[in-house]
């Protein structure tokens, strides 16, 4: 582990808390933080802007690398902007949650977008804490903790509802979770713990008890 400097990789599937987690622990720390999914949302935002057919792959893929975006390292003031909007609400609606995988399953677009992710990662100073997907994996494997953060479905299910209150339905709510994790998991495994990572069970802790569990492997890890 460098001295100056700190990289934390969390993984997990939707609802396993990896997000406020990842921010607590960024806060207590004074790191910043990335929030990953967030990239692949605002291009998916980018591209229904545009008008691109989700099944014309070319022009999925060229939409993405075509975003320019820009994004919050701050674990306490959130934003997204991608080609001068700001989407930091926009990414968070049902119809992006419901088309977000086509982005996710399409290894040119991941390439780009893990790219992107690295530079940010590499560059910022203190160090941060990175959530998504394969951050454990993919983007930062020399990460210096490296941890998947797992919760049972109902639980998870519980907690996007949680989230997103009134604006969605049973059947959207199982959409978001279970058969955006099955459709996600198709390029990345985000569901077993590759070697050297932690995998740690949120199923029964609070959010504070899941930051202290993190905040324990930090410690352990200096
Ligand atoms: O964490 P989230 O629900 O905001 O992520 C949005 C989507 O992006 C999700 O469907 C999976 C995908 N994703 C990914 O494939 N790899 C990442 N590192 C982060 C998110």
């Amino acid at each position: 582990m460098s001295a100056d400097r700190l990289v934390i990789a969390i993984d997990g599937p939707s609802g396993s808390g990896k997000s406020s987690a990842a921010k607590g622990v960024a806060r207590a720390l004074g790191l910043a933080y990335l929030d990953t999914g967030a990239m692949y949302r605002a291009v998916t935002w980018a591209m229904q802007d545009a008008g691109v057919d989700p099944s014309d792959r070319d022009a999925v893929i060229a939409a993405t690398q075509r975003a320019e975006l820009e994004i919050s390292l701050d674990p306490d003031t959130a934003w997204v902007r991608v080609n001068g909007h700001d989407v930091t609400d926009a990414i968070r609606e049902p119809g992006i949650s419901a088309t977000v995988s086509v982005v996710a399953t399409l290894p040119e677009c991941r390439a780009d977008l893990v790219d992107r992710q690295r530079a940010i990662i590499d560059a910022a100073p203190a160090g941060i804490v990175a959530e998504g997907r394969d951050i454990t994996t993919v983007v930062a494997p020399d990460a210096d903790v490296r941890l998947l953060l797992t919760a049972d479905p109902e639980i998870r299910m519980a907690r996007r509802k949680a989230e997103l209150g009134e604006k969605v339905d049973a059947a959207q709510l199982a959409d978001q979770v279970l058969r955006r994790d099955a459709d996600d998991s198709t390029l990345v495994n985000f569901t077993t713990a590759a070697d050297g990572v932690t995998h740690l069970d949120g199923t029964y802790l609070t959010l504070e008890g899941t930051i202290q569990a993190i905040l324990a492997l930090v410690d352990a890890a200096r």
